[in-house]
C-alpha cells in the first residue's frame, strides 16, 4: 500500500515509529506491506521516493529538525509543495496529520480534495475537513469510489468511531455523551486533588496535554470538534459550532469542586449528542456515574442503544503512538477491503 502523509509531527511521526516497530508483524500476521512514498511538513521540508521512504533515516532527519537531512538516495525529490507532492506522489492513500483548523478546515479540506481527485483513500487525524465539510468529502469520495476515514479525530487510537459505525451496526443510537478533552479531564482530576486551576493547567501544559495555546481545549471547542464528528458519523446530520451550546472549564473555581465533593460529586466536561443537536458544558455528576471515574487525561464515550442499553467505552484520548495507532487501524481496514 502506497502511503503519502501529510504532516510530520507528533501523530504523522508516532504513526512512522509504529510501522518501523511493526512492520514484520504486519506482513507476518495481515499480509500488510505499507510503503511511504512522500511525507510532508509545513517549514522543515517535503520528501518524495518512488521505491518508498527509510522510516529509520525519515525519523533521524526530522530528529536533526529539516528533512533535508535526509539522505541523497537516488529517486528521492526534496522540496516540492504539500499540493505538488499529493499531484506527483502516485499514493493510493493520503494520510491527513496537519494542523487542524477548525474555522475553516483549511489546508487540510483541499489536501483532502486533491487527494481524491488523484484517486486516492483518505485516512485523517485532522477534525477539521471532518467536522466542517463531511457531506461534501463523503460525496467527492463515492463519486470517484474512495473511503474517508477518520477513527484518530475521536479519542485517538481507543476505537470510539469503530464501535458506534461497525460493532453497533444494526443497533439504533439515540445519544452519544462522553469526555472527549483529555486537558481539561486533566485539570478537572488535579483540582480535585486540591491544586489551583492555573497550577493544573500549567502542569497539563508541561506534561503536553495541552498545546501551547490551551484555548480550544480549557473553552471546550476541541470536545465541541468530537461532537460535530460523532453527530455527523452517527447521525448523518451537520451540526454548525456557533448554533451548539459551548461551555469551557476556566470559570471553574477550587470553591465549585470543593462544593461538588462535598455533595458526592464531581465536575466533568461532559460533551453530548442526539440527533437533535449537541452541547459541550461542564456539569456536576454523582461519583458513581460510569463517566465520574473516568480521571487524568482520559477520555470516554457511552452509546445508548436500543439493543444494548448503554455502552462505556473508556481509554486514551491523545498521544503519539495512541493517535498513531488509529491511522494504523483505519489502514487496516483498507487493506481488508483490497487495497
Ligand atoms: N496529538 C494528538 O494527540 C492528536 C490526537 C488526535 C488528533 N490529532 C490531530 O492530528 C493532527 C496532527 O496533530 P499533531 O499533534 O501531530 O500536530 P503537530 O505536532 O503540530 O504536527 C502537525 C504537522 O503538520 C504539518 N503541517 C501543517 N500544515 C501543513 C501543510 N500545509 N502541509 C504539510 N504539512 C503541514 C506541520 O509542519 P511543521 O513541522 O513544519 O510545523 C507538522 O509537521 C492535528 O490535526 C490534530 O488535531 C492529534
Amino acid at each position: 500500500m502506497r502511503i503519502v502523509l501529510i504532516g510530520f509531527g507528533t501523530v504523522g511521526q508516532g504513526f512512522t515509529e509504529i510501522l518501523r516497530d511493526k512492520g514484520d508483524a504486519l506482513r507476518r500476521q495481515y499480509g500488510f506491506t505499507p510503503q511511504l512514498v512522500g511525507v510532508a511538513t509545513r517549514s522543515r521540508g517535503t520528501l518524495m521516493a518512488e521505491d518508498g521512504l527509510d522510516l529509520n533515516a525519515l525519523l533521524e532527519a526530522i530528529q536533526k529538525g529539516h528533512l533535508d537531512t535526509y539522505p541523497n538516495n537516488p529517486g528521492v525529490t526534496r522540496n516540492l509543495s504539500t499540493l505538488e507532492l499529493l499531484e506527483q506522489c502516485g499514493a493510493q492513500v493520503m494520510l491527513e496529520a496537519g494542523t487542524t483548523d477548525l474555522q475553516t478546515a483549511q489546508p487540510a479540506l483541499d489536501h483532502c480534495y486533491t487527494a481524491l481527485a488523484k484517486g486516492m483513500h483518505i485516512v485523517s487525524a485532522n477534525k477539521g475537513p471532518i467536522a466542517l465539510a463531511y457531506p461534501e468529502l463523503m460525496a467527492r469520495a463515492s463519486k470517484v469510489g474512495k473511503q474517508v476515514l477518520f477513527e484518530a479525530t475521536v479519542m485517538a487510537g481507543t476505537p470510539s468511531l469503530r464501535l458506534a459505525m461497525q460493532a453497533l451496526a444494526g443497533a439504533t443510537i439515540s445519544e452519544a455523551r462522553g469526555i472527549f478533552n483529555g486537558t481539561t479531564n486533566y485539570i478537572l482530576t488535579q483540582m480535585e486533588g486540591g491544586m489551583s486551576y492555573a497550577h493544573a493547567l500549567a502542569q497539563a501544559q508541561a506534561l503536553g496535554y495541552a498545546e501551547a495555546d490551551p484555548t480550544a481545549d480549557v473553552d471546550g471547542w476541541d470536545a465541541a470538534s468530537k461532537v460535530l464528528i460523532l453527530a455527523t458519523a452517527i447521525f448523518g446530520k451537520q451540526l454548525k459550532l456557533s448554533e451548539m451550546t459551548v461551555r469551557g472549564i476556566s470559570s471553574i473555581t477550587s470553591e465549585d469542586v470543593e462544593a461538588a465533593r462535598a455533595a458526592g460529586e464531581r465536575w466533568k466536561l461532559i460533551a453530548r449528542v442526539t440527533p437533535q443537536g449537541g452541547t459541550v458544558e461542564p456539569l456536576r455528576i454523582p461519583v458513581t456515574h460510569p463517566l465520574a471515574s473516568v480521571g487524568g487525561a482520559t477520555n470516554a464515550v457511552t452509546y445508548v442503544t436500543d439493543m444494548l442499553g448503554e455502552v462505556t467505552l473508556v481509554g486514551a484520548g491523545a498521544g503519539r503512538r495512541q493517535t498513531g495507532f488509529a491511522l494504523l487501524a483505519d489502514l487496516l481496514d483498507l487493506h481488508r477491503l483490497g487495497v
